[in-house]
């Protein structure tokens, strides 16, 4: 295929070096190409297969935008956008382009979140439950879209009508992604981790997850995608 990357960060970088190491033809676009979207024009896009985005909160639904209006298939990994996930399918799914996007586009999480699901029955026994999240100092958004997602999951299992589970936020150091759960009742703690080592993981799914997208239209979520890669 032919990508187009935007943003050459920590994440990006990697993206790139596996995409190309799969056979791939990858472009890289970050701030300074693609200042008010100036690398998504329709014309720039035209031989363009998929856009896969790595880049910031802060840009990354004008991103969007104009790959759909451009009629371009789009992976999405940069986080920090959930709030407009509504609309987003909707301007997806009323163009008829191809969409995935994930908070965390590892195998190793989306099977956690899997673990959380199931021990979010400790809810309906008495347990309260905690989120705790850590990322390198430099991540912009918090909480987390991996924790947001932990919650989501953790509230629609346990069919619990109270707040979500609280969330707390560290930011230090060089840690690449450490997620946990507690749930504790009187009697004892359960207690859930996933600490990324590299991120290895989310490069290599997304890759994997933009060839899964190739021909496809329609807003997808990794998390109901991962087991078919
Ligand atoms: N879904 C997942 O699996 C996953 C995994 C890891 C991270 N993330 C998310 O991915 C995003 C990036 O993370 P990161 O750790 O790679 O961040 P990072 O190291 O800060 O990299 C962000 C990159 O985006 C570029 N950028 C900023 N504005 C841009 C624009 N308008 N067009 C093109 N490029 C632009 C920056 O370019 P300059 O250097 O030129 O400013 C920078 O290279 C964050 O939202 C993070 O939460 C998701």
């Amino acid at each position: 295929m032919n990508i187009l990357l935007l943003g050459r960060g920590k994440t990006g970088s990697l993206v790139a070096e596996i995409a190309r190491s799969r056979g791939h033809r990858v472009e890289v676009a970050g701030a300074a190409e693609n200042a008010a979207c100036a690398a998504l024009t329709a014309e720039k896009l035209r031989e363009v297969d998929v856009v896969v985005d790595f880049t910031a909160p802060s840009c990354v639904v004008g991103h969007i935008e104009a790959c759909v209006a451009a009629g371009k298939n789009m992976v999405v990994g940069t986080t920090g956008w959930h709030g407009e996930v509504d609309r987003i399918r909707q301007l997806v799914e009323n163009r008829g382009t191809g969409f995935i996007y994930a908070a965390n586009f590892s195998v190793g999480v989306n099977l956690f979140l899997d673990v959380a699901r199931s021990a979010a029955a400790a809810l309906r026994h008495d347990y309260s439950g905690q989120i705790f999240e850590r990322h390198h100092a430099q991540k912009k958004d918090a909480p987390s879209g991996t924790a947001i997602a932990i919650q989501r999951v953790i509230g629609e299992a346990s069919g619990e009508k109270k707040d979500h589970l609280e969330i707390t936020s560290f930011r230090e150091g060089d840690v690449v992604g450490m997620h946990e759960v507690l749930l504790e009742s009187a009697a004892d703690r359960i207690y859930l981790c996933h600490d990324a080592k590299s991120r290895q993981g989310f490069a290599d799914g997304a890759v994997r997850a933009a060839e899964w997208l190739a021909g496809k239209k329609g807003f997808y979520d990794f998390k109901d995608v991962w087991r078919e890669l």
